[in-house]
Parts: structure tokens; sequence; C-alpha cells
């Protein structure tokens, strides 16, 4: 694996042969598995439950990445770690008690993350860095795929890659800095130069025939 991660977000596959939809990405070369849960009350889109993580367990070993745009998130934080999660992110406004959800997620074997929408505060982020495996950054507003990417997001994804290079050299670990809508091929550079190591892509890749050829050339623009 390179220091940078291709996460595509099976919100744009075809739900029909999801399966074989997360298969064929893992084997073009992706890393991880994002997947995008939506319940109509904190995001105006439904999507997948626990369920859905459940059966697509067996179809890879590569992280699952459950991106809960959900409102409480509690509940369903457990209910996703018990469905095979591997990292599980929040939106921090969504929960009555962030710090004890990032410790219901850990306690459940699971990495844990806070999303931060494009107008959302970093001042999420100051009372929790040492629970904290990602911050994701929302380059689009929550709620489906296919949006344009916000370019206000890149002054963001450098301030946390501060806060994020600041707090490791002290204290050690890793946090990962993945970014979220409207990633694409010509974007992705100035992306990853601003400090993510991460990048969700769902239409993108989704939408093309060839899902290897969108993540070569992906791979290709964070190697120059
Ligand atoms: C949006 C979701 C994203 C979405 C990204 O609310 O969190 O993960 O699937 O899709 P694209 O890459 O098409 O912007
Ligand atoms: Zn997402």
């Amino acid at each position: 694996m390179s220091q940078f991660r291709i996460a595509p977000s099976i919100l744009s596959a075809d739900f029909a042969r999801l399966g074989e939809e997360v298969r064929n990405v893992i084997a073009a070369g992706a890393d991880v598995i994002h997947f995008d849960v939506m319940d109509n009350h904190y995001v105006p889109n439904l999507t997948m439950g626990p369920m859905f993580c459940e059966a697509i367990r067996p179809h890879t070993t590569a992280p699952i990445d459950v991106h809960l745009m959900v409102k409480p998130v509690d509940n369903l934080a457990a209910a996703f770690a018990k469905a095979g999660a591997d990292i599980i992110t929040f939106h921090p406004e969504a929960s009555d008690h962030i710090d004890r959800t990032l410790g219901l997620i850990k306690d459940a074997g699971c990495k844990a993350g806070l999303v931060l929408n494009p107008a959302t505060p970093l001042s999420f982020l100051d009372h929790v860095m040492d629970k904290l495996d990602m911050v994701l950054l929302m380059s689009v507003n929550p709620g489906f795929g296919g949006q344009k990417f916000i370019p206000q997001t890149l002054a963001k994804v450098s301030a946390v890659r501060q806060r994020i290079d600041e707090y490791t050299a002290k204290h050690g670990g890793e946090i990962w800095l993945e970014v979220d809508g409207g990633i694409k091929v010509d974007n992705i550079a100035e992306v990853a130069a601003a400090g993510a190591d991460t990048f969700v892509a769902g239409s993108a890749i989704y939408g093309q025939p060839d899902y290897k050829a969108v993540i070569d050339a992906m791979r290709a623009e964070l190697a120059k």
C-alpha cells in the first residue's frame, strides 16, 4: 500500500450487484471501501443499514470505512461495529456526547473518526485528538454523490494536516486525513498537496466502466 489510500464510495455502485462491485474495485487497486450511511433525517437521503455491511463483509478483507450521516449516532455505530465495520466516523453535531460516542466505537474494536462538513469548525477536534484514528473532511455538503468539490476545503485540509502532524509528533500514533466529495483524477493531486492521505471517490470511479483505469490515473496524479 502506498502512503495514499483510495477509498471508492459504494454509494455510486450498482446496488443490485454490491458484492461484485466491492470485489471489482478492490481488484482494480482500491485500498478501502467507503460506506455511506444516510438516514433521511441528518441528511435528506436514505441508503444502507448494517445488514448491507454484513452482506459485503465476506467479499473483501479491505477495511470497510463506515461514514455515518445519521442522528442519533450511538445505536447505529454499535450495530455497524457488529456488522463488520473497521472504521466508523460520525458528524460531531449529530452526537449529544462526542467523547462517549468515540469511546463506544473504540470499545467495540473499531477505529473511530469525526467528520466535519464544509462549514463545521475545526474546534470540534480540540479535546478528542487522543481518541481519533481518522479525521474526515467533507468537500461537499453531505447527502448525495456526484456533487462539485468545494475549493475552500483545501485550506481546511492544510489546517487539519498541521494539527495532526503536531499532535502525532508529540504523542505518537497515526491519524488518517480523509477527504470526501467531488474528488476526481483532475483534482486529487491538489487535495494531496494540501495534506490529505485518503481519498473518497464515488462517481469518479463507479461512473466509469474501467475502474482500474481511473484508480491508476489517480495514483499517477498522486505520484507526480
Ligand atoms: C456524500 C458522501 C460521499 C459521496 C462521494 O454525502 O459522503 O461519500 O459518495 O461521492 P462523489 O465522489 O461522487 O462526490
Ligand atoms: Zn462519505
